[in-house]
């Protein structure tokens, strides 16, 4: 197998579902936010360059962001393909990716707009063992989070004003890569306005 693309708008529930399709792939998740705010916490030259892009919604320049996935796909659990969480997002980091690794599926999770800012905004994390959550629509166990240590994390981005500057980044600079991964047979689309388990079955289902 190779790699997948997970593609979406801000909130669309990439990372939820990645973490949900990672244990029948066997691929793990390689999620550019994710390593982005990693580095913003640690502080490193990267960190402080990625940080105002992130603060006000913009995407942080596609060298810095080609420069942490060649580093990540040579680590040792890449070696049979990755699946990515909101990488690659300009036609640049897609030409790039290309030259990479195989991309065997795109999956696309189709949510429209005005479900966005309702998604990004109930968000919780938890601190521990990165579960996603939402305060409504998929809330925190009265139990507790399953790893049992429950923390949690709301990301700076996650209010009304900067997802509005992500979405119209999404549908300015990243949204085009549909066509263009559609024009090479990769491009795989589902409806993402509905339940996630729902969601995760036809991913599934395309990646059989
Ligand atoms: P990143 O961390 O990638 O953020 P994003 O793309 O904005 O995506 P999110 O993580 O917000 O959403 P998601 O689709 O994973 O949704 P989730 O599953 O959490 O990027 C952050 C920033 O880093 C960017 O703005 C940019 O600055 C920079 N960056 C990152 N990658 C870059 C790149 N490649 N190039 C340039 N810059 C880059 O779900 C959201 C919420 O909805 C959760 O609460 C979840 O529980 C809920 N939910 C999920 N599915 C459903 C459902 N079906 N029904 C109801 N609720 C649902």
């Amino acid at each position: 197998m190779g790699s997948i693309v997970l593609f979406g708008p801000p909130g669309a529930g990439k990372g939820t579902q990645a973490q949900r399709i990672m244990e029948h792939t066997g691929l793990p998740q390689v999620s550019t936010g994710d390593m982005l705010r990693a580095a913003v916490k640690e502080g490193s030259p990267i960190g402080l360059e990625a940080k105002s892009y992130m603060d006000r919604g913009a995407l942080v320049p596609d060298d810095v962001i080609l420069g942490l996935i060649e580093d990540r796909i040579t680590h040792a659990d890449a070696v049979n393909g990755v699946m990515f969480d909101g990488f690659p997002r300009t036609i640049p980091q897609a030409e790039a990716l290309q030259n990479l690794t195989e991309i065997t599926h795109v999956l696309a999770i189709d949510v429209p707009d005005e479900r966005i800012v309702e998604r990004i905004c109930g968000r919780s994390t938890c601190g521990t063992c990165g579960t996603v959550y939402h305060d409504t629509f998929n809330p925190v166990p009265p139990s507790g989070c399953s790893c049992g240590s429950y923390v949690e994390k709301r990301r700076k981005d996650d209010n009304a004003d900067t997802v509005l500057t992500r979405l119209s980044a999404y549908h300015d600079q990243t949204s085009p890569l549909a066509d263009w991964y559609d024009a090479i047979g990769l491009f795989h689309p589902v409806n993402g306005d509905r339940d996630i388990a729902e969601i995760t079955e036809d991913l599934l289902e395309l990646l059989n």
